[in-house]
């Protein structure tokens, strides 16, 4: 059975000690849940802070993202041996805003992906079209090409620790959210693409949703066949809505 996975991307939002209180809330809460992986991903300078008080609890730490490079003169990165060392287990990768805000590319992400790897953490790799391209009909080709450019490139065994998260770029931060038919048509779209790669393997992967997922909304987008979670943005600041979310399969 695939792995059910709620993840938290905090983006750039919380102080330090808030952001310790909300993971210690997490976990208290969380106690009832069970069957499903909770991860969250503050930024770079709280994860030592925050893996603290996470301890051998069950939710686990990302990074919001990682250096293409492995160390050295690159003023303002944050290595993957580094997040490693801070304690994060995932990393979350290709986000939306760091393609467009951030010029990442296919190329930049297939180096930070082989760095994921050399240094044990799982990527969180995230896909998706932009508005335009769903309203042309091009939604499809731009996640096959997102996918073929750079997951495609992985070895067999590191493709089976990958996560992927499927995040319409016009529903992320926008209160608009893919239906739960469209969410379902793409995520197995995106399964039946990564099986003609990686073959069976791929009915393993956990596929999650992101893009204003909310308590409203998790329990219909995630009782699609082809929808393993979430990957939540806004609504992962907020113990309650997290867990409430966490307890939507
Ligand atoms: P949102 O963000 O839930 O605030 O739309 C999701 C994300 O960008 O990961």
């Amino acid at each position: 059975m695939r792995k059910k996975i709620v993840a938290g991307n905090w983006k750039m939002n919380t102080s330090i000690s808030k952001g310790e209180q909300l993971v210690v809330e997490i976990v208290e809460k969380s106690k009832g849940i069970n069957g499903v992986l909770l991860i969250v991903a503050p930024p770079f300078t709280h994860l030592t802070k925050v893996a603290d008080k996470l301890g051998n609890t069950r939710v686990a730490l990302s990074a919001q993202n990682c250096a293409a490079e492995t160390s050295g003169a690159y003023t303002g990165e944050v290595a993957a041996s580094m997040i490693a060392d801070a304690g994060a287990k995932y990393c979350i990768l290709g986000h939306s805003e760091r393609r467009e805000y951030y010029g990442e590319t296919d190329e930049t992400l297939n180096k930070k992906l082989a760095q994921c790897f050399a240094n044990n953490l799982i990527p969180i790799f995230c896909v998706g079209e932009k508005l335009a391209e769903r309203e042309s009909n091009h939604h499809f080709e731009v996640v096959k090409a997102q996918l073929s450019n750079t997951v495609f490139n992985l070895s067999e065994d590191d493709f089976g620790k990958v996560i992927i998260a499927y995040e319409p770029v016009w529903a992320i931060g926008t209160g608009k959210t893919a239906t739960p038919d469209q969410a379902q048509e793409i995520h197995a779209f995106i399964r039946k693409t990564l099986a003609e790669k990686f073959g069976a393997k791929a009915s393993d992967t956990p596929i999650l949703y992101g893009g204003s997922c909310n308590p409203a909304n998790a329990k219909s987008l995630f009782a699609n066949e082809d929808v393993d979670g979430g990957l939540i943005g806004g609504a992962s600041l907020k113990a309650d809505d997290f867990i409430t979310i966490a307890a939507s399969f």
